[in-house]
């Protein structure tokens, strides 16, 4: 049997072994910014898990960036030390490819980790100033963040462009901005947040002008060889918010300035719900896909192979992310693989517990199709 999904897929001067990235997913178990043995443990093992590419959870650029203070940051040396470590164990054993997403968490910065509750921090919890386009909070009970100004403005491109150097001495693979889920940048695209009366608000063309700043000057230092892409929300959810039409003309621009993938998300305001439904992003992605013909990567609710397959046989998206699917599944690549008449590639030490070494693997449920 043949499958797309386990294609081979070029970006710039990579070549993903196959079209399975995990998702970034925010771990909120790193100090000052730096990475700890979590996540050691948990990109260790997802480095081994069968997908192509591996991609560290939103990574902030600057410590007030953060959304919580157990982010992970790439502002200082001493987390570009920590991340080193990390990453030299997942490739010594891992096969994935390694990306990193960049992030700047804007008004949603300072908040709780989740399973404290989420929501802003207080002063005896020790907060700290937020910035977004407007002096708008996030929602109810959220601190109210700073309007940045030009010289803010200046400050958190330079750190995207820090963080990227820093990537890059790292020997990481594969850059992504974040621009999604209602962070700073998606805050700039979205007429919900952004009520700005200057050059940066207003207009779509307006809007759009700090995130492709930051994405030009991201491009600018990180080398050509290495793929560079962003995560965008394709919209909303909420009316009056960022809308697909606007989400084709993001891609479009980005495409233009060099980028090499965008990965289509949606949501991140108070009030906006994804569908709880498979594949809710999917006609997003495909419209983005065949509008500009960037190279694009698809996620939420992808749980089962044979979904993956006909995502990427049916030429909807050209990679498939998930995220909870791999938390539970953190070998969801090699049973991908058996369910879809392949075989799994293991590391070695695992070697035998597939089949035929293991005969215990036609004696468990199979990996759903
Ligand atoms: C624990 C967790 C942490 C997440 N952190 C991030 C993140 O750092 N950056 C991001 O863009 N999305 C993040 N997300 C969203 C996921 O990347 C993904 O878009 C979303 O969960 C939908 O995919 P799924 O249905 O496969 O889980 C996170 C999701 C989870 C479950």
């Amino acid at each position: 049997m043949s499958s797309q999904l386990f294609t081979p897929f070029p970006l710039a001067g990579l070549t993903l072994a196959n079209r399975i990235v995990i998702s970034p997913m925010c771990q909120y178990s790193a100090e000052d910014g730096s990475a700890t043995d979590w996540h050691l443990l948990h990109l260790g093992h997802l480095a081994v898990s069968g997908a192509g590419l591996l991609m560290i959870e939103a990574t902030a650029v600057e410590a007030a960036g953060r959304i919580s203070a157990a982010d992970l940051g790439l502002y200082s040396d001493a987390n570009e030390a920590a991340l080193g470590r990390v990453l030299r164990a997942c490739r010594r054993y891992g096969k994935a490819a390694i990306g990193i997403q960049l992030a700047h968490a804007g008004r949603k910065g300072s908040a709780r980790v989740p399973w404290e509750g989420g929501g802003s921090l207080t002063a005896a919890e020790g907060a700290w100033p937020t910035f977004a386009p407007s002096a708008l909070p996030h929602g109810d009970g959220w601190q109210i963040p700073v309007a940045l100004d030009r010289a803010g403005m200046t400050r958190i491109i330079a750190a995207h462009v820090a963080a990227a150097r820093r990537a890059r001495v790292l020997g990481i693979d594969l850059v992504e901005l974040h621009s999604a889920h209602g962070y700073l940048l998606h805050e700039f695209l979205s007429p919900l947040a952004n009520r700005r009366t200057d050059d940066y608000g207003g207009s779509r063309e307006n809007r759009m002008r700090f995130p492709l700043e930051v994405a030009a000057a991201v491009r600018e230092a990180w080398p050509r060889d290495r793929p560079l892409g962003a995560r965008l929300s394709a919209t909303d959810w909420v009316d009056g918010g960022f809308s697909p039409d606007e989400a084709v003309a993001y891609a479009a621009a980005l495409k233009s300035l060099g980028f090499d993938y965008v990965c289509v998300s949606s949501g991140g305001f108070a009030g906006g719900r994804p569908p709880n439904e498979p594949g809710y992003n999917l006609p997003f992605a495909q419209r983005i896909r065949s509008a500009t013909g960037v190279a694009t990567r698809v996620v939420g609710l992808i749980v089962e192979p044979n979904q993956a397959e006909t995502i990427i046989a049916s030429g909807q998206a050209d990679l498939v992310a998930l995220a909870r699917g791999f938390l539970d599944d953190p070998h969801w690549g090699w049973h991908a693989a058996e369910a879809l008449g392949l075989p799994p590639d293991p590391p070695p030490q695992y070697d035998r517990a597939v089949a035929p070494a293991w005969p215990g693997a036609a004696l468990r449920p199979r990996a759903s199709t």
